[in-house]
């Protein structure tokens, strides 16, 4: 008999068929909406496998639904959305997709960047309601990229295609991690400060840490107010990193001067959200990884995990 496994949302096909040529496949067939939490409960009661997304809250009380679970594959390469540590005391293996995002990822991280720098957004939006009057000397400037420097918090994969990317630019890149990466910076020359040097020194601070619950709300008022009057934030990891109340309150005192998010505390975020108010905030639905390729690599990536995971073999991303 196949392994039974469950999966959160609906997938693309040439996945789906690859799933169920080793498993026992049950699906939730909706591509825009999650799974409710009462379907998920029942589902997961009898399934060897899960296939989710970082929209789905795996904690203790869903697992303990779990009977016969195996593995929890998450479609992404975070996985704060898992609670890591019961799985493991329950021998239940959890996997990511690593690798497979980073590049894309970056790029996505650089475009922010750069689009927040240059006001790209506002100014389109200029064009469009036929407000454009004139060529003006000081209209619509923004901050310069090229030659800047940009401190990156989180020095893992990603935060090293983001510096390769700023290399590109001639800018001068710190960063700050739990642990320094002399290999890293040997090959690419960042240089390493500690936390509170990155802000006070940084033009730009890109946040490229996991989430956990020592990152929780690692920037809030104190941080904002060590960071230059022109410094700009851009954040493609996890909307809790940051406090968006000391974050709204930090631009409107024009302690910083803008904000790129790709991310959110609360996900879709509300169209109320005061910093969606703000002209100096570039907001993107959590788009970081969203390239067709990266997308269908992660799909298979995940999908890979779950079918060893269920076979009793290791998965390539075991994460526990
Ligand atoms: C997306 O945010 C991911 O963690 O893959």
């Amino acid at each position: 008999m196949k392994p039974k496994i469950y999966i959160t949302r609906k997938l693309p096909e040439e996945i789906v068929n690859y799933l169920q040529e080793h498993c026992d496949v049950k699906m939730w067939e909706k591509e825009d909406v999650p799974v409710p939490r009462n379907i998920l409960e029942r589902e997961i009661k009898d399934v060897d496998g899960l296939y989710c997304l970082l929209t789905e809250n795996i904690d203790k009380s869903l697992l303990d639904q779990a009977k016969h679970l195996k593995i929890v594959s998450n479609m992404a390469v975070g996985y704060n959305n898992i609670d890591i540590k019961y799985a493991s005391e329950r021998g239940i293996k959890v996997t990511n997709t690593p690798e497979v995002l980073t590049e894309t990822t970056a790029d996505l991280t650089f475009a922010l960047l750069m689009t927040t720098a240059r006001r790209l957004v506002e100014v389109s939006e200029v064009v469009r309601n036929g407000e454009w009057k004139t060529w003006s000397p000081m209209a619509y400037t923004g901050q310069d990229i090229y030659g800047a420097t940009l401190g990156i918090v989180g020095m893992g994969r990603i935060g090293e295609a983001l510096a390769k990317r700023a290399k590109g630019f001639d800018m001068n890149i710190l960063y700050y991690n739990r642990s320094r990466k002399i290999e890293t910076e040997n090959k690419l020359g960042v240089k390493y400060v500690d936390f509170e040097s990155l802000l006070s020194e940084s033009d730009f601070i890109c946040i490229m840490t996991p989430y956990t619950h020592e990152t929780r709300n690692l920037f809030g008022s104190r941080e904002f107010s060590l960071m230059k009057p022109t410094a700009i934030l851009i954040n493609t990891a996890r909307g809790g990193i940051v406090n968006e109340e000391a974050l709204y309150q930090a631009l409107i005192a024009k302690e910083i001067w803008a904000a790129g998010l790709d991310v959110f505390e609360n996900e879709p975020v509300d169209t109320n959200h005061p910093l969606l108010k703000l002209s100096n905030v570039v907001s993107l639905p959590h788009v970081g990884s969203a390239s067709i390729k990266t997308r269908i690599e992660m799909g298979i990536l995940a999908a890979t995990n779950l079918v060893e995971g269920v076979s009793g073999r290791v998965p390539p991303n075991q994460v526990n």
